[in-house]
């Protein structure tokens, strides 16, 4: 399917869901406020990556946490492609030592807004196009 259609409404903060789409997992998380916070004070500095990687956004805007989220009021989500930067494997949610995601077979090291901390992966995680069709259905694709 070129474009599918997620709802949300059941996912609680602190939890997500791995949606398919084009073969490829694509994760959904509703970040806590914690974690939001965590990523919106890493010193751009810091990052390995500093792009975004955000197809809905220009390619070299900066990987500040509000670019790698759903934006403005919506920052608590974060829609990314479950495909690890280096060679592909899917990286495991909730793990790693950044509280991010965690791909175990090279020991990449992804924050809670997917971006590349430490480990051989050399790109942050990819964000596809997607957008909010209501308040609780996001369109990926
Ligand atoms: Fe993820 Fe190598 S494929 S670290």
């Amino acid at each position: 399917l070129a474009t599918i259609d997620v709802d949300v409404s059941a996912i609680e903060a602190g939890m997500s869901v791995t949606a398919k789409w084009r073969g490829k997992p694509v994760f959904i998380r509703n970040r806590t406020e914690a974690e939001v916070e965590e990523a919106k004070e890493v010193p751009m500095a810091e990052l390995k990556d500093p792009l975004a990687r955000n197809e809905n956004l220009a390619s070299d805007v900066p990987a500040e946490d509000i670019s790698r989220s759903a934006g403005e009021g919506k920052e608590n989500w974060i829609v990314m492609i479950g495909s690890c930067t280096h060679l592909g494997c899917v990286p495991l949610g909730q793990a790693g030592d950044f509280g991010g995601w965690f791909c175990p077979c090279h020991g990449s090291h992804y924050d809670t807004a997917g971006r590349i901390r430490k480990g051989p992966a050399p790109e942050n995680l990819l964000i596809p196009h997607f957008e909010f069709i209501s308040d609780t259905v996001i369109r990926i694709g």
